[in-house]
């Protein structure tokens, strides 16, 4: 593993961003690292969220510019550029970003994928993309849009300029702020917190949170009510109903 660092707790896997001499620029090699670990895992019944953090100082820099500059418009449609991200997006098991420092370009966009980010005071988040003669490729469009709106996406993505952490806040694109010394403490905390109930849970209030940016609201209604019915077939449900008639704490089992 050249680009990343693992670490696992009970139910909580980390992720580490480890390319120092590029703030941790996300190469094609990263992301093929990435998608190879965490595959396996996100289907692992004894996971219940992913963490994914940078360094102290920068969460990542963007996509690696370097590996890009001399591509043709032919090789990055042959190849896709950038397609292996949605497999990230999608995998079913919950994502905490926790960001330090720069969360620039494809950084911003990796944060976005996750469903919190937990940023530090000194947080700088940004799309400059423009500034290299080409737009966001990963989502920054797209996602930054939906999450704090067009006025804001426009003037971020146009200008190029970053937002602070407070601003990021105000936004709507980040979930908390903390002092920087007490992101990864936090971000592990809320984790540990998500895995520790029922997988179907997880999931149904994910894709129902998710489903509210896709789709219109008598639609997004029905899609939660319907969920919502669904987990009445899970044992989860049995048993967190139970717990709390029972006053103690219930035990999922994640079925
Ligand atoms: N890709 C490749 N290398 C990068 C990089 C990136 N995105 N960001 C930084 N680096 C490299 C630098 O080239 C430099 O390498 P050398 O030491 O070999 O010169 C090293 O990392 C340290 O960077 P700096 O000297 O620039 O560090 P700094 O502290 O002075 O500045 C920074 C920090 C403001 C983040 C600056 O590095 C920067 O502007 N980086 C690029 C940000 C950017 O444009 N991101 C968008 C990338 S495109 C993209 O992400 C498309 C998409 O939608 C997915």
């Amino acid at each position: 593993m050249n680009t990343l660092k693992i670490e696992r707790h009970d139910r909580v896997v980390t992720v580490r961003l480890h390319r120092p001499h590029v703030l941790n620029a996300l190469s094609s090699e990263l992301l093929a690292e990435l998608l190879d670990v965490l595959r396996p895992l996100d289907s692992d019944p004894g996971v219940g969220c992913f963490v994914v953090t940078g360094s102290e100082k920068v969460f990542a820099a963007g996509a690696d510019i370097k590996e890009m500059a001399g591509k043709s418009a032919v090789d990055m449609a042959a190849e896709d550029y950038f397609a292996g991200w949605e497999e990230f997006a999608g995998f079913r098991t919950p994502k905490i970003a926790a960001v330090n420092g720069y969360a620039l370009g494809g950084g911003c966009e990796l944060a976005m994928m996750c469903d919190l980010i937990i940023a530090g005071e000194s947080a700088v988040f940004g799309q400059p993309e423009i500034k290299l003669g080409v737009i966001p490729g990963i989502g920054g469009t797209q996602r930054l849009t939906r999450l704090v709106g067009r006025a804001k996406a426009m003037d971020l993505i146009l200008t190029g300029r970053t937002m602070d952490a407070g601003e990021a806040e105000t936004s709507g694109l980040v979930s908390r702020v903390v002092p920087d010394d007490r992101v990864l403490t936090e971000a592990t905390e809320a984790a540990a917190t998500v895995a520790s109930y029922g997988l179907p849970a997880v999931m149904a209030a994910r894709e129902s949170v998710d489903r509210a940016l896709e789709t219109g609201l008598r639609d997004g209604l029905l899609f939660e009510r319907r969920v919502f019915h669904a987990l009445f077939a899970t044992e989860d449900q049995k048993e967190g109903m139970s717990a709390f008639t029972e006053k103690r704490a219930p035990v999922f089992k994640g079925y």
